[in-house]
């Protein structure tokens, strides 16, 4: 298959729905929120969205630590603000980006034609757990609040380990359960935050489950980093904005807008119950692979 075309997703599937969430009422989204999707990384003196938004971007390329020399991949990009973004601030060799949702790959195309920057970033069309690329072509790879939507983020691991060169650096931007629900309702607000969002249920992980299953798919120097007091509220409080909300409704009519506020309310009253966590995670892929029949003294 051309890797610039648009694919078709099968009926029901989970790629269809997630599609199907995004794309709603996105052909009229523009320039609102500078393209950015992401909950922004509130740290001091910052007070609008477009810079918490760059933020968390800029966060995100320092913990990978790119730079020149950098194959950057970026899995679940959204409309491609978050690349171009990369692109300017870091300079790496190359950009590969990739998203379920079509009409995002559609904005993110043309913001880069845009930013006349289309021979440095690609963005194609595609799912996280069938990446269309070689093994180890890769020097980094991020992915910033879509693993939660993988089916299954583990199948995503192993996928970014096997695009990743040797010594190549994954960083994400994602969720976490801080401990298991106690009673009827913090079930239901898990739940009901999960499934509105399109997570399945099989991402909804501690911590702690996350770095093993990072460590299983063969990730090294594996760090989780809390963040949700730098995320979720800030967000949460651009969301309940009134020109954010009247933007919104025009962008995604008023049932998808009011769904997008429940969620957003979710998200904040498990973060606040101490039952979600926002993270970002970092590993590494080893340079090397132990020679076979190494012993222990060889090492
Ligand atoms: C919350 S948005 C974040 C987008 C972007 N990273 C940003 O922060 O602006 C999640 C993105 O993940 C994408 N996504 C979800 N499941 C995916 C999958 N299986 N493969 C690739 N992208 C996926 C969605 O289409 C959506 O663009």
């Amino acid at each position: 298959m051309e890797l610039g075309q648009r694919r078709l997703w099968s009926r029901r599937s989970h790629e269809q729905r997630v599609e199907k969430f995004y794309g709603w009422g996105v052909e009229g989204y523009g320039d609102f929120h500078g393209g950015y999707l992401n909950f922004g990384l509130w740290e001091e003196g910052i007070n609008d969205y477009l810079a918490a938004a760059e933020n968390m971007v800029r966060r995100m390329g320092t913990l990978l630590g790119l730079g020149g020399e950098s194959r950057l991949l970026d899995v679940g990009c959204g409309m491609g603000a978050q690349d171009i973004y990369l692109l300017r601030a870091f300079e790496p060799q190359s950009i590969d980006a990739l998203d379920v949702t079509w009409p995002h790959v559609e904005h993110a195309r043309r913001r880069a034609r845009e930013a006349g920057c289309e021979d440095r970033v690609h963005f194609r069309h595609g799912t996280a757990t069938s990446l269309p690329f070689p093994g180890e072509s890769f020097t980094h790879v991020l992915s910033i609040e879509a693993p939660e939507h993988f089916d299954t983020r583990e199948d995503f691991l192993r996928e970014a380990y096997r695009v990743l060169a040797p010594g190549g650096v994954t960083a994400f931007a994602d969720y976490t359960l801080k401990r298991p629900p106690r009673n009827a309702l913090e079930r239901f607000i898990v739940e009901a935050a999960r499934s509105l969002w399109k997570v399945p249920r099989v991402n909804v992980v501690t911590s702690d489950s996350y770095r093993e299953k990072m460590q299983r798919a063969g990730f090294v120097n594996v760090e989780v980093e809390e963040v949700g007091r730098l995320t979720i509220p800030g967000y949460y409080r651009e969301q309940r904005r009134p020109e954010t909300v009247r933007e919104l409704t025009k962008i995604r009519g008023r049932v998808a807008g009011r769904l997008g506020w429940v969620i957003d309310f979710a998200v904040l009253k498990a973060y606040e119950a101490g039952l979600m966590e926002y993270v970002f995670v970092r590993a590494e892929k080893p340079s090397a692979r132990p020679s076979v029949g190494a012993t222990a003294r060889d090492c």
